[in-house]
């Protein structure tokens, strides 16, 4: 049948890690839940000499071990007969138009109707000449079809870079064509913020700085760089996960109610949060931002960030970095935001910590020096769900007060088995969906807020390391948080 989602997918950079390990495991299944149209295929664009024979066996090596259901041969074998490989210097010329006529063939075939999606998997160097390349020779322009550009980060390497790109890419494709992919909005508990604060008569109304005592957000991995020493080195975790994903999540977590459910009104409604950053004074910035970098952990068999490959001996990149931020509106004003996320640490957690103001100190408060506060905790990752912290009696004769949790497991369950993000988000840049995407006046904002603080960081050499691998990282953090009377959650 044919469907008006029937599109190639064009992947740039389709010999690269997100390629086997997210993508074609997306792709294989949306296949499985027949979410795929059949008129579609993939065309994996690399500078490397392959064959589609020799391409597609490394992505069943990959699929094996990478997918989220397991391996079924009906299936891969469904998908791969939809699966090409093509060999292209990206900054070539008249081997575009090559490209693009073999393209065509294609189309042809599989009666796509010239739908394009082109996926950048690609360093960011090539962004813009690709881009231009498409414009140039063809490829991108509309005809009556699709023609849209899935752009992964980072956009850009701080705000005028990110500005010259995006002029760059609207101009070839026009900004309703760009969907900039953060993979943290395709994941299932980042889309139920929402609706737990809209749909729920008990949050929303205490949802703001008359109740909230301050707000944590944590992702920490146990990973460490693994073979992306070299972008790594560009980019920390300042751009690799605070510019986009985190604070992404805290749009979320902030933003106001959406007049609609509509793609512009959310928008509209993060990017308010984004512009009520507060932007720090250069010498405000070693008060509100720590930084840090793993070292060797000898007991563990760790290396620390330096020894990683492709990494620099003498680096000073940051592994890690926690924040204490705030939203200069009326609902957040006095309430901060800690954030902190780093690699190579103890655990790893994605949540939202939201914590309640205790109650005045008087009945049963009175007797207690410390009382556990009400907390709700909204877990992303590796479990997801949501979890509320309370005080009530302990049983027995006494009237101890204990602290006790209500907890909403959603991925506990037997056979229940949440999609990956990049499935929801290729299908949605399939669809022309784009709530899950990326808005450049986004990005913009996020840039400036994250200036600031790269300027300042400029002029001062950080002591690194100055966390062990393995651990809870380093110390500043948690002076960071202590120093307002408060702690990071760790559960
Ligand atoms: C990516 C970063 O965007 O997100 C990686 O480039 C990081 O460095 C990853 O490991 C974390 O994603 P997740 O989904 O595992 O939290």
């Amino acid at each position: 049948m044919i469907s008006e989602l029937g599109n190639a997918m064009v992947i740039f950079g389709g010999t690269g890690d997100l390629t086997k390990r997210k993508l074609v495991p997306a792709l294989y299944n949306l296949l499985i839940e027949k979410q795929l149209p059949d008129n579609f295929f993939v065309v994996a664009v690399g500078r490397r000499d392959k064959t589609t024979e020799e391409f597609v066996e490394e992505m069943e090596i990959a699929l094996k071990e990478f997918s989220r259901n397991s391996y079924d041969e009906n299936i891969w074998k469904n998908l791969k007969s939809r699966i090409f490989y093509y060999r292209l210097n990206f900054d070539g010329t008249e081997e575009y138009l090559e490209f693009d006529t073999a393209l065509c063939k294609l189309e042809h075939k599989y009666e796509t109707r010239g739908n394009r999606m082109f996926y950048l998997a690609v360093s960011p160097e090539y962004f813009g000449v690709i881009v231009e390349k498409l414009h140039e020779y063809g490829l991108a322009s509309d005809n009556g079809s699709f023609k849209r550009v899935v752009i992964e980060k980072p956009f850009g390497k701080d705000l005028e870079s990110a500005k010259a790109l995006s002029k760059h890419i609207t101009h070839a494709f026009g900004e309703e064509n760009i969907y900039r992919i953060d993979h943290y909005l395709g994941k299932e508990m980042l889309q139920n913020i929402m609706v737990i604060r809209f749909a729920n008569a008990f949050f929303e109304p205490i949802w703001n700085n008359k109740y909230i005592d301050h707000v944590q957000i944590t992702s920490t991995e146990t990973l460490p760089v693994e073979e992306r020493g070299g972008y790594y080195e560009k980019a920390g975790a300042m751009k690799d996960m605070l510019q986009n994903h985190l604070l992404q999540l805290l749009a979320l977590t902030a933003m106001e109610p959406p007049v609609r459910l509509d793609t512009e009104s959310i928008r509209d409604e993060k990017v308010k949060v984004l512009k009520g950053l507060k932007i720090y004074e250069e010498d405000e910035v070693n008060d509100y931002v720590v930084r840090g970098q793993y070292g060797p952990n000898e007991e563990m068999g760790f290396n620390g960030y330096r020894q990683e490959r492709r990494t620099d001996p003498d680096s000073d990149i940051e592994t890690y970095i926690a924040l204490k931020m705030e939203i200069e509106n009326f609902r957040w004003s006095g309430v901060p935001f800690y954030i902190r996320t780093g690699k190579r640490l103890k655990e790893k957690t994605v949540e939202v910590v939201i914590q309640f103001k205790s109650l005045a100190k008087i009945l049963y408060l009175k007797e207690l020096d410390e009382m556990m506060p009400n907390q709700l905790i909204i877990r992303i990752q590796p479990t997801e769900g949501v979890f509320l912290r309370f005080n009530a009696k302990k049983p027995g004769q006494t009237n101890d007060i204990v602290p006790v949790k209500m907890d909403f497991c959603q991925n506990c369950e037997i056979g229940y088995n949440s999609p990956e993000a990049y499935e929801r988000l290729l299908l949605d840049a399939m669809k022309g969906e784009k709530t899950l995407f990326t808005r450049w006046d986004e990005v913009e904002y996020s840039w400036r807020f994250v200036d600031a603080i790269q300027n300042a960081w400029k002029k001062e050499r950080p002591d690194f390391p100055n966390y062990e691998a393995g651990s809870h990282g380093p110390k500043v953090a948690d002076d960071l948080i202590e120093r307002d009377g408060r702690r990071w959650v760790n559960e």
